[in-house]
């Protein structure tokens, strides 16, 4: 991945592409018929789910809502649908979890607030994203009290987690399985270690922007982008049984073919959650 298309990532967060002559942001018109990408073959919206909302958990709801939460996280929520994601993620106080690819942090803190102090949550990012994209953000954001359950780690994708983090309860990687792909990760490697470090009946949290179905891993790069159906052979082949999903990322008037970052994060997005067996 180029570092340009890495700080887009980023900057789906922030919608401020950084130095680089990709063009702005924007919110594309929706196609009204959809186009058909050469490489990629036509975008079925028809055989996608519509976006059914979650009804958020009063406990979700809370978390978002709390008044102590950075301006620059509030003003993301309506996007990301911060309260359903807690929802579907179904983190409980005294949980232990892991955040891969957890950037800045968004995703980190709202875990770190629903697990309290009683639990825990790993914040892995690696060398790369450390240095050039998250530059000191996730280390001020980890200086409040009410995220010192946080544990931030840096470590590589192939063995994002320390020794200490088994019998994990929850690992989670949002918006960044695209760029593990693109990063050229051995993802065999990497759902290998979320699994070792689940206990058993342990899920597994991928939520990501999709691509049309059928579309090449090596896509990954140029679309910030998977196809949902790949994403499930890799982690299924870890060992992990496919669990819930949910539709409330879902967006059929997204024609899949655009880059993400093109798009304002409001994307055709999934989620999906993988569990560790109990045997
Ligand atoms: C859209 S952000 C999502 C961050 C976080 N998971 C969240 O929910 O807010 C994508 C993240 O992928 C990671 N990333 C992107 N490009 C990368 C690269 N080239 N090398 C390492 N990490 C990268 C960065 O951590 C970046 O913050």
């Amino acid at each position: 991945m180029t570092r340009c298309a890495a700080i887009l990532c980023l900057s789906g967060l922030l919608l401020v592409p950084v130095g680089c002559s990709t063009p702005t942001a924007t919110t594309e018109p929706t196609a009204a018929t959809e186009p058909t990408d050469p490489e990629t073959g036509p975008a079925t919206s028809e055989a996608r789910p519509k976006r059914e909302p979650i009804e958020p958990s009063a406990e979700a709801q809370a978390v978002v809502d709390a008044n102590d939460r950075p301006e620059s996280d509030r003003r993301i929520d309506e996007r990301r649908r911060a309260a359903e994601m807690l929802t579907f993620m179904q983190v409980r106080p005294g949980m232990k979890v892991a955040d891969l690819m957890a950037g800045g942090g968004y995703t980190t803190e709202l875990l770190a607030r629903t697990v309290g102090p009683s639990g825990v949550v790993y914040a892995q990012n690696n060398a790369f994203a450390l240095e050039n994209i998250v530059k000191g953000g996730l280390d001020k954001r980890l200086q409040r009290e009410v995220v010192a359950n946080v544990v931030a780690v840096a470590a590589e994708l192939e063995a994002p987690l320390p020794e200490a983090a088994t019998g994990l309860d929850l690992v989670t990687i949002v918006f960044s399985y695209h760029d593990a792909i693109a990063l050229g990760t051995d993802v065999a490697a990497l759902n290998k270690a979320v699994f070792e470090a689940l206990a058993p009946g342990g899920r597994f949290i991928v939520i990501d922007h999709a691509a049309p179905d059928g579309t090449p891993l090596s896509k990954a790069e140029a679309l910030h982008r998977l196809d949902e159906a790949m994403v499930v052979q890799q982690v299924t082949e870890a060992g992990f049984r496919p669990g819930r999903t949910s539709d409330f990322l879902r967006d059929p008037a997204d024609a899949r073919t655009a880059p993400s970052f093109k798009v304002g994060f409001e994307t055709d997005r999934f989620a999906l959650e993988f569990i560790k067996p109990q045997s």
